[in-house]
């Protein structure tokens, strides 16, 4: 046994023909299960599409950079986990197109911030972060309470992540815009349809200004929704429930 040791250890060629063979009976043993199984992202209750105006949000979250300083992943590590809550599910990510786990955190690790902070809080906050938090390093973004938000765009970019395999029906396609201005006007005659293609959305006026649907309004209904779609009291982890 150990002279046939030797024989590896003094030959170079036959040592690299060895790992090879050892690193592709690894290789097959991880990778050929992929070909055989419908997905690899474990089926959770509760993770919902994003709405019309929750989308927007999140563009508007990628147009201004946020996650250059904010992550989207809560590592399963016990520091992370007491400060930020259960960690990550790749299900939890699996509308997101791109995701937005990111690695750089300037400030808080934001996967879980839904429902943390009120609207009012969030909005003092993103108008000026030192008005809330005197020590931050956040940049002021006030301007997006100004902005109108421009809907049209929002149908196309439904039906992109449809592509993309995110089921959206038609009936969303095709009232993405009203839906997403029915989501900050809970009052309008919108709401109803709204609340009826997307059960269990918040639907409210989110940047406190009742006669515009601003940016403002977009980013805070997706601030408040990250995080929130698993129920962690009853979620269990690899239950055959979930796999497939
Ligand atoms: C230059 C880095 C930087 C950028 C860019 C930035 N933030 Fe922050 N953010 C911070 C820091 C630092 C904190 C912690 C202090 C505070 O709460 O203001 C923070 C805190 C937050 C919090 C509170 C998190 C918590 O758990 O307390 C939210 C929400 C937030 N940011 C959202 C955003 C959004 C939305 C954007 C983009 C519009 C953004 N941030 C852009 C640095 C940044």
């Amino acid at each position: 046994m150990w002279k046939f040791h030797k024989w590896f250890e003094r030959h170079s060629l036959i040592l690299i023909v060895g790992i090879l063979v050892v690193v592709s009976i690894g290789g097959l043993v991880q990778i050929t299960p992929l070909f055989f199984i419908e997905s690899t992202i474990e089926r959770v209750e509760g993770v919902r599409p994003y709405t019309p105006l929750e989308l927007a949000g999140r563009e508007i979250y990628i147009r201004e950079g946020c996650y250059v300083c904010h992550s989207q992943m809560i590592r399963p590590l016990r520091d992370e986990v007491e400060r930020y809550g259960h960690y990550s599910l790749a299900a939890e990510s699996m509308y997101d197109h791109p995701f937005q786990w990111g690695s750089k955190r300037t400030g808080p690790d934001l996967a879980r911030v839904g429902n943390r902070y009120s609207d009012e809080w969030h909005r003092a906050h993103l108008v000026n972060p030192r008005s809330v938090v005197p020590e931050s390093v956040m940049p002021p973004y006030a301007f997006l309470a100004r902005a109108d938000l421009n809907t049209s765009l929002l149908p196309d970019h439904l039906r992109a992540n449809r592509l993309l395999r995110v089921p959206y029906t038609d009936e969303q396609l095709a009232n993405a815009a009203t839906d997403a201005r029915a989501q900050a006007e809970p009052l309008s005659s919108n709401a109803y349809d709204f609340e009826h293609r997307y059960p269990g959305a918040a639907s409210r006026d989110f940047d406190g200004n009742p006669d515009r649907v601003t940016e403002m309004d977009a980013l805070i209904a997706y601030l408040q929704m990250l995080g929130t779609g698993v129920d962690f009291e009853t979620y269990q982890a690899e239950a055959p429930e979930n796999t497939r």
